[in-house]
């Protein structure tokens, strides 16, 4: 009998990742400007999802499509542009990495550090019932808010952590929103973390009685579930009121969905694309929760970051056109202090992170980020940061659940070294 419990939960493990039989990613290492724009055009043309952003001299890699393969490969061929295998079965790769979290979960189940644990990646259901618990445990200085529901109607849930219930007007506000990309599991995590060491493990007591904290670890709760019940690579919203393709193609890429050159470069009006914009900027309530709080609180929000991955990049704005921003100088130089804190924790076999305006550093432009649109508000310091993956094995998205904890916390130091820098540039902007 258990035997066959066992043998029934091992093939609907192995059934799930159906949809992605014959699917393989490469790596790819463009070496010119000529290589790097060609790739980018590449994209529409074999419906290609980059996993992680290639520039010049560093490897990206691209998911690709069965029927796409041959043509794929042959073009790279006749451009010259470098590239090799980097999971030649994308199905059995995921379904690995399940029995991985699964036998993580068997292991740790007992001996729990945390009140939400950090050795495993965590469903939104365990997210919102610890947001709940924090909010319930600690009412003297946070808050819950759930502004509104998500397109299928899932609460979209922050906190809020104040040692003066926000009231004290001087103090700078620092933002952080994880998980609009779906498939970025790392990115929560991180936020989560952050509420963490303001909440449950406060070691820098500055940083709850200087600052006020808007923490928002996921921004799109639909499509986040849908990564862990059907599709690991789904990236948009779920929305079907886009588009007339909108049932056959659901979703909106919410990092261009923001009113900032919406919809002009690397977005599509394509809904059955990962990059569309949607039908209008702000189209998405989910990116409308995030404009909300960017609103609310303008006027002392110092410093604001939108955690992605992965890639270990700091990336400021203008992300669409690449020109420089009147806050250039302390654009960089917080992305460097946050880069540099990071160094301090990090594993010596993760990639050193780059630092710098997003279109320079990345090599094409994308429109409608948030960053972008945050900085253009009138943020001074705006960022998306992309968070490791491990670049020379398999683990992009699907960084193994025994570095969350490393990651996350040297993030934390990131956050805590930047929000600090932000509040001596811009405090007291008032
Ligand atoms: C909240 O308090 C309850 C009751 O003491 C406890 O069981 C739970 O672990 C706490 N959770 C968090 C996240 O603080
Ligand atoms: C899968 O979907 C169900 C129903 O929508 C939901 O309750 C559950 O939380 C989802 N599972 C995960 C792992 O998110
Ligand atoms: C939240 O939903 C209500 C009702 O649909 C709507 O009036 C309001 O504008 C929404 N708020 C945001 C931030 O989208
Ligand atoms: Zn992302």
């Amino acid at each position: 009998m258990k035997r066959i419990v066992l043998l029934f939960l091992a093939a609907a493990v192995f059934a799930k990742h159906e949809q992605y039989a014959g699917w393989s990613s490469y790596y790819v290492e463009p070496s010119t400007p000529e290589q790097l724009k060609m790739l980018g055009a590449l994209v529409p043309a074999f419906d290609l999802d980059f996993l992680a952003h290639a520039t010049i001299g560093r490897e990206g890699v691209v998911l690709v499509k069965p029927q796409y393969q041959a043509g794929f490969l042959q073009t790279l061929e006749k451009e010259g542009i470098t590239y090799r295998v980097h999971v030649a079965d994308v199905k059995g790769q995921l379904d690995f990495d399940d029995q991985v979290i699964e036998t993580r979960k068997r292991v740790a189940a007992a001996k729990h550090k945390y009140s939400m644990p950090y050795d495993n990646y965590q469903t939104i259901d365990v997210i919102d019932r610890y947001l709940e618990d924090i909010a319930n445990n600690h009412s003297d200085i946070v808050t819950l808010v759930s502004p509104n529901n998500s397109f299928e109607g899932h609460p979209i849930k922050y906190l809020k952590i104040s040692s003066s219930n926000f009231e004290d007007l001087s103090k700078p506000v620092i933002f952080i929103d994880g998980g609009i990309h779906a498939r970025e599991w790392i990115s929560p995590a991180s936020v989560t973390y952050a509420i963490h060491k303001l909440v449950e493990d406060l070691t820098e007591k500055d940083l709850v009685e200087n600052y006020d904290w808007v923490l928002l670890p996921i921004v799109n709760p639909d499509g986040y579930k849908y990564t862990f019940n059907k599709s690991r690579f789904w990236r948009k919203t779920r929305s079907t009121d886009q588009d007339a393709l909108g049932r056959l193609c659901p979703g909106v890429d919410g990092n261009r969905n923001y009113d900032f050159n919406w919809r002009t470069v690397g977005t599509s009006s394509n809904p059955c694309h990962d990059t569309f914009g949607g039908s209008r900027p702000f189209s998405e309530v989910e990116t409308r929760v995030v404009k909300g709080i960017l609103q609310e609180h303008l006027d002392r929000i110092t410093l604001y970051i939108s955690m992605h991955s992965y890639g270990s990049m700091i990336l400021y704005p203008w992300g669409h056109d690449g020109t420089v921003s009147p806050y250039e100088p302390d654009l960089k130089t917080v992305g460097n202090i946050m880069s540099d804190a990071i160094k301090k924790k990090a594993l010596s076999y993760f990639p050193a992170y780059a630092v710098g305006n997003s279109l320079r550093v990345i090599g094409y432009g994308a429109s409608g980020g948030s960053d972008d649109y945050a900085h253009s508000i009138g943020v001074p310091l705006s960022y998306t940061i992309e968070l490791p993956g491990l670049q020379g094995g398999y683990q992009g998205f699907h960084l193994d659940p025994q570095y969350i904890a490393q990651v996350c916390e040297e993030t934390w130091g990131a956050i805590a070294a930047g929000a600090r820098k932000s509040a001596e540039l811009f405090g007291k902007r008032k």
